[in-house]
């Protein structure tokens, strides 16, 4: 297939969890998906892709590539864009997915910062540096990645049942990110390039550790190959009516609160 008819999607944290699922659901979806799966390392992306290979065989008709983001090193952001740029020369769909919980204990401004460089300042960066190459799609969109833990208004809400868990910096760090969001769906339209926030939902994943992922299975938590079939359903245009709703595109078709 001509390189101008795929579609290039970039995800960041695509190793693991909602980010691992959405590469294999995207290469499961169509062959007309190129997925440039970043992780902090190549050797995690390869283990990843290897698993993904392994779980679906035949099943995969798109192509990946693998590139490494940590997205508080810029350093190797702005490698992975030259690499990018020489191998694809644009960016169609950039998914700011890497996120993390600090679960270890440590004092609260350690703990302020490294949440909010992975999780704020890290997917700030990463569009900064694509945007060139986003720009050079003749259908850009970006997805963040966020959470209804960064939500005010279910925090406000009585009837919400988790509004009385804390994470505070989590939260706060997700807020950020919409606001993120919501800053570049106004400037970005300009250039043409669709922007919006993305609420997983409560899913099994590697974010709070073993344990963690033990107390959300059995916690009732989702298969994150839910919220992947949504970002697909998504980045194929069935959603098209929501970018511009006010809120977060959330895995169950509707819009979550900011
Ligand atoms: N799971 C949920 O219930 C839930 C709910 C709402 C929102 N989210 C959001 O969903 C996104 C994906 O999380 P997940 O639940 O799938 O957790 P996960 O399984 O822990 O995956 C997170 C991914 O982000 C990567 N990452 C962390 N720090 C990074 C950095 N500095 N640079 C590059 N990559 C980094 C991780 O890489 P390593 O493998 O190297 O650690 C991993 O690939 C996050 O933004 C999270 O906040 C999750």
């Amino acid at each position: 297939m001509a390189s101008s008819d795929r579609t290039i999607v970039l995800i960041t944290g695509g190793n693991s969890g909602i980010g691992f699922e959405t590469v294999a659901a995207l290469l499961k979806a169509s062959a007309n998906y190129h997925v440039i799966m970043a992780a902090r390392s190549i050797e995690k992306a390869q283990k990843a892709v290897d698993e993904i290979k392994s779980l679906h065989g035949d099943a995969l008709k798109g192509e990946v590539s693998l590139v490494r983001i940590d997205v508080t090193d810029i350093e190797s952001v702005r490698a992975a864009r030259q690499d990018v740029k020489s191998r694809f020369g644009r960016v169609d769909v950039l998914i700011n997915n890497a996120g993390i919980i600090v679960t270890r204990e440590c004092d609260t401004l350690t703990n302020l910062r490294e949440t909010f460089e992975t999780n704020a300042f890290g997917p700030a960066i990463v569009t900064e540096i694509f945007e060139p190459l986003l720009k050079k799609s003749s259908r850009p969109k970006i997805i963040y990645v966020s959470s209804g833990q960064g939500s005010m208004t279910l925090k406000l809400d009585p009837a919400n049942p988790h509004r009385l868990l804390r994470g505070d910096f989590y939260r706060m760090s997700k807020s950020a990110l919409n606001m993120l969001a919501t800053s570049h769906r106004v400037h970005f339209a300009e250039w043409g390039c669709r922007v919006t926030a993305f609420d997983p939902g409560f899913c099994v994943s590697n974010l709070t550790g073993p344990e963690g992922r033990k107390m959300r299975i059995k916690n009732g938590a989702r298969d994150p190959a839910e919220p992947a079939r949504e970002l697909v359903r998504i980045i194929e245009g069935k959603r098209d009516a929501d970018w511009d709703k006010c809120g977060m595109m959330d895995v169950d078709g509707g819009i979550s609160p900011w």
